[in-house]
């Protein structure tokens, strides 16, 4: 059995996206990993969802009972950068 996670832990860094927040879209509906990312932005940052997505998925286990099968995958973009004008005008090309 996997330890419970304390509310006030990250689990997607990149978004800020902690364990009540997951709780609370649980609360709200969400009952997979695409509903908990639609709601909370959990697998939109750089990671994809390669380290937050076990970890969603264990909580939506320990909440709801949902196991992995049920949870699913997030689905994979491409990921994406701020970009400056500058950048996009031709400064810096060779950086
Ligand atoms: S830790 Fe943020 S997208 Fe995975």
């Amino acid at each position: 059995m996997d330890e419970k996670l304390k509310d006030d832990v990250l689990v997607c860094r990149c978004e800020e996206v902690t364990v009540a927040d997951i709780k609370e879209a649980i609360k709200q509906g969400a009952r997979d990993v695409t509903s908990i990312k639609l709601r909370t932005r959990a697998g939109m940052g750089l990671c994809q969802g390669r380290t937050c997505e076990a970890l969603v998925q264990q909580i939506l286990r320990q909440e709801i009972g949902v196991n992995p099968q049920e949870a699913g995958f997030s689905t994979p973009r491409t990921p994406q950068r701020p970009v400056t004008f500058g950048t996009l005008g031709g400064e810096n090309f060779n950086e």
